[in-house]
């Protein structure tokens, strides 16, 4: 609800039911009229030419309206009053939570049985909201009893967005195989990464399903990129500055191509929320800055490469025929303990912008 208003110069002073207040500038709400001539309701598309908005614009008129549900106000450049609803006003609102808060970051022991949905459930409506909000708010889960053919990870991909193309196809199948160039393809244990940090755009999602499985060990590895930054800023402010300034370098040199991109391990919006969490020892490339940083920088990917490495941090699971394990790559660090015997792996990738559009489309955020 909004409780009161207040014109001012330039701004209208908005008091909402929750006691917090914010100052609407006159530009900013002008902007977002959604009458006919400012806005297309159909294509959600701004019709108004903003550049050309009165410089001398002001309030001729304001008032709450729908027991406080809304706003009106007449502007000097418009004959009719434009109306401004609660929620768009407060989801606009500085006070407002960002999406990329609201997640929940964990270390192993909070991890239980909820992370497993079956097939056919996530095949439903409500099931799918259900493990798209585990898959947000975990950044994972694995999804039971798939058919053991590449086809369930197509089917699961579909569903949230599209297969991405990258150096490795669309679907991809594998077993060790030493004539790739990339790590993943050997039965050593892969230490916790994110892939594709020689990518400007990683992956937003990886999927894994388990096909065959004759074996011992190869325990998928599940570790909380987020819940280590969080711990790296509470214990090591230097640290966490360092991890989320200082631009990595990763690189992709192989099977015909040479992939570069840089970004720092912690990615973060201008609220100094994370944004991203991209970690990958193997891939880095060489690439050197200033030498008074360049120990700090040692010391500080030994301390986030050590909580990844610690069992508190790691969830391991063996995946069993039939079991899709499916991450946030800009979140989750992954891995897979060494293993002897016969495994075989299907996958794929998907984009992070078509994560988060189903997530807004099955208001998960
Ligand atoms: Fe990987």
């Amino acid at each position: 609800m909004i409780k009161n208003i207040k014109i001012l110069s330039n701004e209208l002073n908005i008091l909402f039911d929750n006691e917090k207040e914010d100052k609407f500038p006159n530009i900013w709400l002008r902007d977002h009229a959604r009458d006919d001539t400012s806005w297309d309701s159909r294509s959600h598309q701004r019709k108004v030419f903003t550049a050309k908005i009165d410089n001398n614009l002001y309030i001729k008129k304001a008032e709450i309206s729908d027991q406080g549900n809304s706003l009106t106000i007449l502007w000097s450049d418009m004959d009719k009053p434009i109306k401004y609803s609660y929620n768009f006003l407060i989801e606009n609102s500085y006070n407002y939570k960002s999406e990329t808060t609201k997640c929940k970051p964990w270390i192993k022991n909070e991890i239980d049985n909820k992370i497993f949905i079956n097939f056919d459930k996530v095949n439903s409506k409500d099931g799918f909201k259900s493990f798209l909000k585990k898959l947000y708010d975990f950044g994972f889960c694995v999804v039971t009893n798939c058919k053991t053919d590449i086809s369930s990870v197509e089917t699961i991909a579909n569903k949230i967005g599209y297969v991405r193309q990258s150096i490795f196809g669309g679907l991809w199948s594998f077993e060790s195989d030493k004539n790739m160039a990339d790590s993943a393809y050997t039965q050593d244990e892969l230490r916790p990464h994110t892939d594709s940090t020689y990518s400007n755009d990683a992956p937003g999602l990886q999927l894994l399903l388990c096909c065959e499985y004759e074996a011992n060990g190869g325990e998928s590895i599940m570790v909380d990129g987020f819940k280590i930054a969080e711990t790296i800023k509470k214990e090591n402010k230097e640290f966490f500055d360092i991890l989320s300034k200082i631009e990595v370098i990763g690189q992709y040199k192989g099977d015909g191509v040479y992939l570069k991109a840089q970004r720092p391990v912690f990615r973060l919006n201008s609220d100094k929320e994370i944004l991203q969490v991209s970690f990958n020892n193997y891939d880095r490339a060489p690439f050197r800055f200033k030498n008074d940083l360049t120990l700090k920088f040692y010391e500080s990917i030994k301390k986030f490469d050590l909580l990844a490495n610690s069992t508190e941090y790691q969830w391991r699971h063996i995946l069993k025929p039939g079991e899709l394990l499916i991450f946030n790559n800009w979140r989750i660090l992954h891995g897979r303990g060494s293993f002897k015997g016969k495994r075989k792996i299907s996958g794929c990738y998907i984009n992070k912008e078509d994560f988060d559009s189903s997530c807004r489309i099955y208001n998960i955020f």
